[in-house]
């Protein structure tokens, strides 16, 4: 009989979306197979000495972690040092994603449109007429490392800019700010390591009393509308699929992604690309996979597979 796989799953961690981590970490734990997985439960918080220890028993790890500490590429060096595969982007690629300046210039360079932006460290002059010139009103505030859009602000007059500029610098030394795109928001995922397949776009509508897509939106059951497959024309379906698999390749991703984009008209406007999208039940990813025909434990099996084809090739 072939012998079962051992799983470390590592969810919790110690950043601001320690929660959706632990969530998506349950639904994980609960949908892996017992026939074919052995599966070992750390919290990155508490368990990095008992993961070092069990380092030579372990075949592969799954990273449900979000944000510093987990989606940074800090934990993939970890896995990396200690020999274990994962089923997420290496540590380049990770540390890259998680910003989103440094993801808006590879993504300029691969000719991958993005919203006009400015960027500001701690301590630096912002001349708020300038960037009202620049940008228009209203415009989007966000730390530059942030994500499940904590921080974020979407400013609609010039006297609530310092305040948000406030909250997203005690998240971050750097802060972007992006003209904001009024549109049809859409998620495109992608899966593979060197053959890449993109997955059907997930449309977003969060319900009427959300500004934007925001923390209570992404995670509240029945506050957003997510639409699969995304209304919008096939040709724009297709423009928003490539720029899907254009920014996992021009972040340097590896086994899958899923990236955020805004279409307005006939343009999308790429915002982030997320190295270890979301797992609970109110996710996207997981939704793209239905749709494509693979339920979230054939989704499983897939990124297991990625992740130890990526290091064992
Ligand atoms: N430039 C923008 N124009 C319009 N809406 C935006 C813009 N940037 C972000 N948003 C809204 O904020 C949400 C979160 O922003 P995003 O850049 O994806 O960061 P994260 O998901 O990492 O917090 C988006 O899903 C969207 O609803
Ligand atoms: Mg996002």
């Amino acid at each position: 009989m072939k012998q079962k796989i051992t799983v470390a799953l590592l969810s919790g961690g110690t950043s601001t979306e320690r929660d959706v981590s632990l969530s998506g970490g349950n639904q994980v734990c609960r949908a892996l197979s017992s026939d074919k997985y052995d599966v070992r439960r750390y919290d990155p918080a508490t368990d990095i000495p008992r993961l070092i220890e069990d380092a030579s028993s372990i075949d592969v790890a799954l990273i449900i972690l979000h944000g510093t500490g987990g989606e940074d590429g800090t934990v993939q060096g970890l896995l990396d040092l200690l020999k274990i595969p994962y089923q997420c982007s290496g540590p380049m690629g990770s540390a890259i994603a998680m910003n989103k300046l440094a993801s808006k210039r590879l993504y300029l360079q691969a000719g991958i449109p993005v919203p006009s932006h400015m960027s500001f460290n701690t301590g630096e002059n912002i001349d708020i007429d300038c960037c009202i010139e620049r940008l228009g009103l209203p415009i989007v505030v966000k730390p530059a490392s942030g994500g499940s859009s904590i921080g974020m602000s979407i400013v609609r007059s010039k006297d609530s800019l310092r305040q948000a500029f406030d909250k997203a610098f005690a998240l971050d030394d750097t802060i972007l700010l992006e003209e904001y795109i009024a549109g049809t928001e859409i998620t495109g995922a992608v899966l593979g390591n060197i053959d890449l397949k993109t997955l059907p776009l997930v449309e977003i509508i969060p319900e009427k009393n959300h500004d934007f897509f925001d923390y209570e939106a992404k995670y509240k059951k029945g506050e957003t509308r997510e639409i699969c497959p995304a209304r919008i024309s096939a040709a724009l379906t297709e423009k928003a699929r490539n720029l899907a698999a254009k920014a996992h390749e021009a972040l340097f991703c590896k086994g899958y992604s899923r990236t955020d984009m805004i279409v307005r008209n006939e343009d999308i406007y790429v915002l982030e690309t997320n190295t270890i999208p979301g797992m609970t039940s109110e996710s996207l990813l997981p939704l793209a996979a239905k749709t494509a025909g693979m339920n979230f434990e054939e989704l499983l099996d897939r990124l297991i597979t990625l992740g130890m084809e990526k290091h064992h090739p």
